[in-house]
């Protein structure tokens, strides 16, 4: 066959793919109109590309900008539902016109899986189920997916000021793939991850079914905890048990150069912030400044805490367990747990609440990843890490280290799907930011991550190398496009996020989802595929 009837038969059939997406998307509209209740019509939760709105509701929730370029594939629809009915109408006609559906919380995912995908889609948006009912009397909640964890935080605070949930540290972040994924913040020595405190939860499921703790059973509640949701169903809503916190914290930062000693420091922190008292969380920050100015470059350890105290006591456990760092009592400020909610997310002391109320973020492109440490990390391998601060690609970038130990410690690693429990010292983050456009920027930062995390491989968990699913990271593995990955190939992966649980997260899809509707690159495969 010549060039010119390959370029013929290939132009054929692309527009065949194009005339069948189309009509999948339009038999997938009328479905929807059908099977809508007559008192709820769907045209007001409905964005295709022809709505003058559709950008906005589509962009409005993208937080990395690599995945929002001319190229990245844009769903057919967005849905929007307002209750549960329009859920369950959505996952009907998907599934009967053979569209894929996304579901979409605060769209945080790093990867974007949320709102991207190799195959025709449509946008399950949770955006508009965000209720939250707190019970100070049996200190607990109800939270919709589609809440912030700032609406959360900012309705437990409007309760009481001695109650609060250990979730993450960023106040955008959607409760329905953070809870799913597991989900930590400055609590978790204290009381662990966000899916630790999950009491219940209601599901829809493939077959539509509306399902709680009780009738969906302990598995699939046990692989809603820390699995990643997107793989079980579409969760609407969550119970979680609210946890005491003091009426003051203290925080602190206290921000040392390599020329403090900084290398030292940080080397002795992976003794003590493991081991310390579990009121206190010391995380670290790491820095590169100066690469520019040729000779006058320095990396920056931020030692960022917060202790569930007055500084009265945090002052003399300092003492005792981390002299080095030298905190004194002017680095300190004490302040209520929700000040410190703000203190962390990066706003001025005083702030008002309201803040977290705010769902607009500033995005740029990124790449992140993920490490777990075991061992600590030798003095001379903290400073081969260094020079990477003071490349071009590096020029916004970060490595952020958690502290495990305490609850962490005691909950098994087969408790929930998070297997990163006992023995870990803390997790590592590695995330480079740029704001150029065009693919070759995003090449050029993509491969300094690479080095680096190649870089850190001797000193970090092996066998598998671990990573958070919250972190999602397509560069440790992903799915086959379709409906098909083999156990082997999807294990390259799952048992990184998940270590032995993969297994138990394979048995309960193959039993809930056989047939694989709920899937994207990382999603656990059912067995018969
Ligand atoms: P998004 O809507 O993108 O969903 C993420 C995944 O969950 C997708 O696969 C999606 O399909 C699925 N999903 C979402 N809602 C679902 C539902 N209702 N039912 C079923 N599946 C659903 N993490 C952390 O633990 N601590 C932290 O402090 C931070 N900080 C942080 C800051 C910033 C700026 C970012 C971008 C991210 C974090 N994260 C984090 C990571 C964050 O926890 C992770 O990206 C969460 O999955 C985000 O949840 P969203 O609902 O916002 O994402």
């Amino acid at each position: 066959m010549k060039l010119s009837d390959y370029l013929f038969v290939f132009a054929l059939l692309f527009s065949f793919l194009l005339l069948t997406s189309a009509h999948n998307h339009e038999d997938f509209l009328q479905c929807l109109t059908l099977q809508s209740e007559k008192d709820k019509p769907i045209s007001n939760i409905i964005y295709t590309p022809s709505n003058s709105s559709y950008s906005s509701a589509l962009n409005s929730y993208v937080r990395n900008t690599r995945f929002s370029t001319p190229s990245t594939p844009k769903p057919q629809v967005i849905v929007t539902p307002l209750g549960v009915s329009q859920i369950q109408e959505t996952l009907y006609c998907a599934q009967k016109h053979r569209i894929q559906v996304r579901v979409r919380s605060g769209g945080h995912d790093y990867e974007g899986l949320s709102f991207v995908s190799p195959e025709p889609f449509v946008i399950l948006d949770m955006i508009n189920l965000r209720n939250i009912e707190i019970d100070v009397e049996n200190n607990t909640a109800w939270v919709q997916s589609g809440a912030t964890l700032g609406e959360l935080y900012y309705w437990i605070a409007n309760k009481s000021r001695t109650l609060g949930f250990p979730a993450g540290v960023c106040q955008t972040i959607g409760v329905g793939g953070h809870f799913s994924g597991g989900g930590y913040g400055t609590l978790l020595r204290k009381y662990g991850l966000a899916a630790d405190n999950v009491l219940d939860a209601h599901l829809i499921d493939v077959k539509g079914r509306f399902l709680d703790r009780k009738s969906m059973g302990e598995d699939m509640f046990w692989a809603i905890r820390g699995g990643g949701g997107a793989s079980f169903g579409v969760i609407v809503s969550w119970k979680i048990k609210l946890v005491p916190v003091p009426a003051n914290v203290t925080v602190f930062t206290v921000r040392k150069g390599l020329e403090q000693n900084a290398t030292k420091i940080l080397h002795r922190w992976q003794y003590v912030a493991p081991n310390i008292d579990r009121d206190l969380f010391i995380r670290v920050l790491l820095t590169g400044s100066g690469f520019v100015q040729y000779g006058n470059r320095s990396v920056h350890a931020s030692f960022n805490s917060i202790y569930l105290g007055g500084k009265d006591k945090l002052l003399p456990l300092m003492q005792k367990s981390f002299p080095e760092l030298g905190l004194v009592s002017e680095d300190c400020i004490e302040m209520s747990w929700i000040q410190s909610i703000l203190y962390f997310a990066g706003f001025q002391n005083g702030q008002s609440l309201d803040v977290l109320l705010n769902r607009s973020l500033t995005v740029n492109s990124y790449k992140a990843k993920s490490d777990y440490v075991r061992q600590p990390i030798p003095e001379a391998a903290l400073e081969g890490i260094w020079p990477s601060f003071f490349e071009k690609e590096a020029q916004s970038s970060v490595i952020i280290l958690n502290p495990y130990g305490g609850r962490m410690s005691e909950v098994s690693e087969s408790a929930t799907p998070f297997p990163h429990r006992a023995g870990v010292i803390g997790k590592i983050q590695y995330l480079v930011y740029w704001s150029e456009e065009g693919t070759a920027a995003t090449k050029k930062h993509v491969r300094w991550m690479r080095r680096l995390y190649a870089y850190m491989a001797p000193y970090v968990s092996n066998s598998p190398r671990e990573a958070y699913i919250n972190y999602r990271d397509l560069d440790i593995g992903k799915n086959n496009k379709g409906r098909r990955t083999s156990l082997r190939q999807a294990s390259i992966w799952g048992t990184k996020y998940f270590k032995n649980n993969f297994q138990r997260l394979v048995f309960v899809k193959t039993v809930i989802d056989p047939t694989n509707f709920f899937r994207n690159e990382q999603s656990i495969p059912p067995l018969s595929f």
